[in-house]
This record gives C-alpha cells, structure tokens and sequence, in this order.
C-alpha cells in the first residue's frame, strides 16, 4: 500500500538539507543542470567520469543534476538524480560543511570532540511519502521505480546504490552504526549488499552478533541526506560512537531523526529516501561485479541480501548518487578531506609529536590509503620523525602501506616533489623500515593470498644542511613574473618549488658573489679568484669556507 501523508511541516533545524545544498551550490556556480534525456543504464556515470578522466582541473569540476531521467527501454523516472554534490571537489564539500575548506580539519576535530545528540521528532519529510506491502512488488515499483544508474557499464552486473547512509543497531549496547556501503538492486524488494570484512565494516560487526542470536538485522537504507549526515557515512570512527551524534557536531546542532516506520531505527528526518528492510543472517547471494574505489572490478562474491520491509521519500526527493571507481573520484574527495585532518590530528594531539605539519595521502589512481607522506617542519628530531611514521601506519589498519616523511619545503601533494626529496636526502639502506603483518585492507583480491602484506616506512627528510635549490632567488622570479605578465604571454600556475631557496649549506661570500653577478660586476669575483689560486688543489675540491 502507498500512503501519501500530509506535507510535513519541516521543524526547525540548524543546517541544510540536500534541497538547501543544491540551491548554494547553483549559486556559487558549481552545479550543471542537465534537462535533456539522459540513459542512467548507459549515459549518466560515464558522461561525469569525464569530469575526472579528461584533464578537468580539481577546482573546475562540478555537481550534475539530470532532471531527465530515462532506462534503456525508454522508460522516464520523475526523480532527478544528482551526481557529485557531495565532493566533486573540496569547494563542494567545504559548502556542504557550511565552513570555507581551510576549516574542513577544525569542523571534524570539533563534531568528534564535541558531538550532539540528535532529536527525535515525529513528523518527517522523508516519511512524506510511504510505500509498504504489495505496494512494493512487481516490476516498475519498490526498488524498481528508483532511478539508480550504472556505475561502471560494461563491468556492473546491475544498478548499485552509492550514496548509501546504512544504519543498523547492535543489538547488545543499543548504539546504532552509519556506513556507507553499496547495494545491488536485484528485485523491486531485494538488495544485495557488500559490507566489506577488510576495512571492518561497522554494519558487519552487528550483522554477526544478529547472526549469533538467530534473527535477521533490521537496517534503514539512507539514500541522500543533509550533508553534515552524508559526510558521516564513509567516516571510520570507533564501534561505540553513533555517527548521527557526530554529524550534529558537523553541523553545531541536533540532527532531526524519525522512528523508521517497519524497523525499529532512527532515521534522519530530512533524509530523501529510506529504504528499510532485514538483512537475511542465514543466507548469503551472489553479489557484484561491481567497479571499487581502488580502481578494479570487485568480481562476484556471496555477499548479504536485504529483504525490503518499505521504502520511504519526500514528495520532491532527489536520487543522490556517488561517482567512485577509479581515483580520483566523488568518493576519494569525500574521504580525503576528513581523513588527512583526522590523521594529522592523530599524530600532533593524540601520539603529541610537535613539528608535524600536514598528512597528505595519495589519491590519483592509488585511492589515498596505500600511500601517504608526513610533511614536518625542518630540524624535527629523527626518533619524532619515525614516531609519526609508526604512528600513521597504525592509526587505521587499513591506511599506509608506503608512508614517506619529508621536510616543510617539499609539498607533499606533489608526487615529482616527493620524489625529488627520496632521490636526495633518503639512503634506502639507512632510513627506511619494513613493517610487518599489516592486513591488506581495500584492493582487488591479490594472486598471492596470505591476508598479509607489509609496510614500507622512509624517512626522507632533510637530515642535514644542504646546498641551496637551483632556481633563480624569489625575488628574480617574482620580477619575472611581473615581466611575463606585462608581455603578455601565456597564464602561469606556479608548481612548488618556482624559486630558489638556501638549506643551510651556504656562505656570505657565495651570497655576495651572486649579487655582485646580479648586479653585472662578475669580473671583481675574477679578480678575486684569481688571487686565491693555488698550485697545490685537486679539481672538484670543495673551497673551504674560511677561505674567502
Ligand atoms: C562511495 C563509497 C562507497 C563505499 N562502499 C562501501 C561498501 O560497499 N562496503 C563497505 O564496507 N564500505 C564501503 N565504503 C567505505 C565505508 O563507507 C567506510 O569504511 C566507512 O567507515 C564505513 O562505516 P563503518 O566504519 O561504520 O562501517 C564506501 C565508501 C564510499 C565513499
């Protein structure tokens, strides 16, 4: 049976919902709205990977919304759906969070410092909309009417939720847990769904304990919520935190929930959609191929099934859908953000290693968790160097398989800078250490088995002084760049370094002798030389600095 229940009156609430979202970023130029046919099945994901597969810049992608909808039999769906409104790109994120990108780090320690309990109300706008019973059977309805595109055509074995908010509650304590996990559409009231064992889904651990007692675990299925609740989805926080606590903290006030109408959970009470519904404990199906974030195809496995008891909405709800795969994607933005803040937190106020700077996972192709570098401020001592390595190769057991630390003047989330900094001031004998029994974590399956890889921990950085940089002073660069502008040549977007610095290896000679050349005098430094000449040097011999 449907039920059309009355437009809920919205309660007053402190932050925005995935309506409010999507008007600010129209406003602030970052949403595409796309009003022609477009195929979900065919069209719709592989026209955004574009946005992150044809040389885009970061700063220049942008949420799409398709306002219409249709399948490859021709059939239209009323729902548009959204694609990248979450964190196409930091900007995106950052008006999600309602705080400028600068401030990303300082929201996230704040909300997990100081969360907020939710509130529950009893009427809810994703409730405005009820469809249970037979109302949910038969081709066309249920899962069925839902707009959900294909991620990977040509790969996926169906249409996958993406922008899933999973919540289940363990059954022991009470506390409900908040993932997001994907799920195969595979009959208008049956899921698929993958809890992923190696990266210690929450969802799991419940799912196991339901398992032991016997019975099926009810879950509430989220598909778009206010931003400060989506964001909470892919986070990793410790079993016994409610997520929803830590998204009011996101947003500085309670999140509305509501009592889920078939399962006894509490759901977000703007959410867009709520599917509810048990997943089975004794039966398992095949499930996938489905393209994963770390860039392969997941192939089939057995995997949970989600029996749906009802699914909900808004009378104007918005199908939210997350672009993944390959890096980078909507996916590795929405983790980067809150994930290199939370590690850098980890290392500076938990492990109290002063001199850390910034934690800066990789995220073109290798999907952040398989490389990271520690960037620290010169003169840090060696032992806090290495305490911080050991530090981020074990705050989250499946982050960090090769983990670099460098000096405060090699940007860290430039890969030829990096690089650079092993190439000259690591000795792969003297400053690297094997880790040992890391568990593989996200990746496709591996040839080799075993469930164990290791780490690879290198300390490159500057261990003492060095000769200065080899790129004209800033001052030059600067008075050439000003040159370049008034000529009229092509725009310049300055790659660290773009100008020459000391490391402590220098004289007041050398300077003066620069400067004297800078200024045309080159022949008085002759003059010099010449009088200093010696019979008795080698060539290549350094000039000793006292000998000017
Ligand atoms: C777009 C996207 C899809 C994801 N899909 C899955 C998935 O299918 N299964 C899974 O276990 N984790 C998936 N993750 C990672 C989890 O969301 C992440 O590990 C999160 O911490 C899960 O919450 P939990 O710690 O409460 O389990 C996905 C993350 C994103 C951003």
């Amino acid at each position: 049976m449907a039920t059309r229940t009355k437009p809920a009156a919205p309660p007053a609430r402190g932050y925005r919902d995935l309506h409010d979202h999507i008007a600010a970023l129209d406003a602030a130029g970052l949403l595409r709205t796309i009003r022609e046919p477009v195929n979900k099945d065919t069209e719709l994901h592989p026209l955004v990977r574009w946005q992150f597969r044809g040389g885009i810049p970061e700063r220049d992608r942008k949420a799409f919304l398709f306002t219409h909808v249709v399948d490859s039999t021709g059939r239209r769906f009323a729902m548009p759906v959204v694609v990248g409104a979450l964190a196409t790109n930091p900007d995106i994120y950052a008006i999600g969070m309602n705080a400028p990108v600068a401030e990303i780090g300082r929201v996230w320690t704040r909300a997990m410092a100081a969360p907020i309990a939710p509130r529950v109300v009893d009427r809810a706008p994703c409730q405005e909309v009820v469809i249970e019973g037979a109302a949910l059977d038969g081709e066309g309805n249920g899962l069925d009417a839902l707009p959900v595109p294909i991620s990977t055509p040509g790969f996926d074995a169906a249409p996958f939720l993406t922008a899933t908010c999973c919540i289940s509650r363990d059954p022991e304590t009470g506390v409900q847990n908040m993932g997001t996990y994907r799920c195969q559409l595979k009959a208008p009231r049956r899921l698929g769904l993958k809890m992923f064992l190696s990266i210690r889904a929450g969802g799991y651990v419940h799912w196991k304990k339901y398992k032991a007692m016997g019975r099926p675990m009810p879950m509430a299925i989220v598909v778009g919520a206010p931003p400060a609740v989506a964001y909470l989805g892919p986070q990793k926080l410790p079993e016994d935190i409610d997520e929803l606590n830590v998204a009011g903290g996101i947003a500085g006030a309670p999140i509305h929930v509501v009592r889920a109408r078939t399962v006894d959970l509490l759901v977000p009470a703007e959410a867009e959609i709520v599917i509810e519904g048990h997943v089975d404990t004794e039966f398992l199906e095949p499930e996938g191929p489905f393209g994963e974030s770390h860039g392969h195809i997941n192939l089939e496995e057995y995997n949970f099934v989600v029996d749906v008891t009802a699914i909900t909405h808004r009378r104007d709800a918005v199908f939210t859908s997350i672009i993944s795969q390959v890096t980078p994607s909507e996916s590795s933005v929405i983790k980067r953000v809150a994930y290199e803040p939370r590690f850098l937190n980890h290392l500076r106020d938990q492990l109290g290693i002063k001199g850390v700077r910034r934690v800066s996972m990789h995220e073109p192709l290798t999907n952040l968790r398989r490389v990271m570098v520690v960037q620290f401020d010169h003169g840090v001592p060696r032992a806090e160097v290495w305490r911080a390595l050991y530090g981020a190769a074990s705050y989250d057991s499946v982050c960090g398989k090769y983990l670099i630390g460098v000096s405060e003047d090699i940007d860290p989330d430039n890969p030829d800078a990096v690089f650079w900094s092993m190439a000259y001031r690591a000795d792969p004998g003297l400053d690297s250490q094997l880790l040992a029994h890391r568990p593989p974590g996200h990746g496709p399956r591996s040839e080799r088995g075993g469930g164990e890889e290791s780490a690879l921990l290198i300390d490159a950085t500057l261990k003492h002084a060095s000769a200065p940089v080899a790129l004209p002073t800033r001052p030059y660069m600067e008075n050439a760049k000003a040159l370049w502008e008034r000529l009229g040549l092509p725009a310049l977007k300055p790659e660290s370094p773009w100008h020459g610095y000391s490391l402590g290896d220098w004289s007041d000679k050398w300077e003066a002798d620069a400067a004297r050349a800078a200024a045309s005098g080159y022949l008085e430094t002759g003059r010099r030389a010449h009088q200093r000449r010696r019979s008795d040097a080698g060539p290549n011999i350094y000039v000793e600095r006292d000998d000017d």
